[in-house]
């Protein structure tokens, strides 16, 4: 495959991968993915962006041989994992002269996680500059979106940012040009939810700092290059605020259907009054569009059957998710069933310990809602009703 050109002489190198059905092991992928790699030809030297998942080092490496690049000065690790450094071992062999540039944190990750020799790594620091010759890289340290190694790499001259994994979507192209579409949107969405919603502070500023350097161009790892960049900004600058929208998340599970039962009539009376919800069954529903919905969500209603004197496994498996995933929602509460006894609310509600919400009085019953139940979610939805007006 040629390599496409962006601007003056910077590539694009990457690899889609449609196959791939699921990202670390948790979100399913919509479309799978793509590795982005860039390459740079300056007057004098010539440096790689970020490399390749492992599976897919093969085609990559024939790709670099098919466009006949015979040498590579410089290797940049924007970032250590392994969808990103996965064939470094093999370019070190490929091209023994070139060095890997990264920083320090990286560096032990590289060492460790892909057995490379110290001698092939050169460490930069924060906005250090690299010569190529008529274009000069610039690295800038970006620990936390999403791994405390990250670091973003600007091409000076031609003002275009490799940002790495922050501000990518796992969406594949044959356009290597973002096209600001609503399903771009989706994917990037729910990329942010699953990889960057956890370090949503650290997305407000750099968002900021993005915005403030103004690229031309962004260049992410995963995910189409942005000409627009004002368009993926945005919606981080939306996604990453601390305001939630007017939206209730109600996250279930129902064994017999009771859970389910109240979950409708509380979703139902928070619509009339005006407050969108999103209905979650934990066990047929995709965890990925559940990721996206507590993106904006002012309030989650974690609803629960039980199975042992305890929640049911998948109530725990998304309280846990939810927990890590850390949204900004502000307010929580829990709708429970049991057949015969133990603890749902008290362990639910230390699995939710990140959250930093107001929690609403939960709600347990045995078995099937009753007159009382239905008073009880009155209250809580007016409880909700009330926070969300404030
Ligand atoms: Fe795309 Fe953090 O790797």
């Amino acid at each position: 495959m040629k390599f496409r050109e962006i601007k003056n002489n910077v590539f694009y190198c990457g690899l889609n991968d449609r196959e791939r059905k699921i990202f670390d092991e948790l979100i399913p992928l919509e479309q799978g993915t793509s590795y982005n790699s860039y390459l740079v030809k300056g007057s004098e030297k010539t440096a790689l962006i970020d490399t390749m998942y492992p599976p897919k080092s093969e085609e990559y490496l024939r790709n670099l041989d098919e466009n006949n690049i015979t040498h590579i000065d410089y290797i940049i690790a924007n970032h250590g994992e392994q969808d990103h450094t996965g064939t470094l071992p093999k370019l070190i062999e490929k091209y023994p002269d070139a060095m890997i540039v990264t920083n320090q944190f990286c560096k032990n990750n590289i060492m460790e996680m892909l057995l490379i020799p110290e001698n092939r790594i050169q460490v930069i620091k924060n906005e250090e500059e690299l010569s190529l010759g008529d274009k000069t890289l610039k690295f800038i340290m970006a620990p936390g979106v999403h791994w405390p190694d990250t670091m973003f790499t600007y091409i000076v001259e031609d003002n275009l940012l490799c940002t790495c994994d922050f501000l990518g979507a796992h969406y594949t192209f044959d356009d290597i040009f973002a096209n600001d579409s609503k399903e771009l949107e989706h994917a990037a969405k729910r990329y942010y939810a699953e990889i960057m919603m956890p370090f949503r502070k650290m997305c407000q500023k750099y968002t900021k700092q993005v915005k403030e350097l103004n690229p031309s161009m962004i260049l992410p790892s995963h995910g189409p290059i942005y000409k627009n960049p004002e368009f993926i900004l945005n919606l981080y600058e939306d996604w990453s605020s601390d305001e939630a929208k007017n939206l209730v998340v109600l996250p279930y599970v129902s064994m017999y259907g009771s859970v389910e039962e109240m979950i409708k009539y509380l979703s139902d009376k928070l619509n009339s009054a005006g407050i969108d919800t999103i209905k979650h069954d934990i066990v047929s529903d995709d965890l990925g569009d559940l990721a996206m919905a507590i993106v904006d969500a002012k309030t989650i209603i974690l609803g629960a059957s039980m199975v042992l004197a305890a929640p049911h496994p998948a109530a725990a498996n998304a309280a846990y998710l939810v927990n890590l995933l850390n949204p900004k929602a502000k307010y929580a509460s829990i709708i429970g069933s049991y057949g015969w006894g133990g603890d749902l609310i008290g362990k639910l509600s230390n699995m939710l310990c990140n959250l930093k919400v107001e929690i609403i009085e939960p709600i347990l019953i045995k078995g099937k809602a009753k007159q009382d139940t239905y008073q009880k979610l009155d209250e809580m939805a007016q409880a909700i009703i009330e926070r969300h007006k404030s």
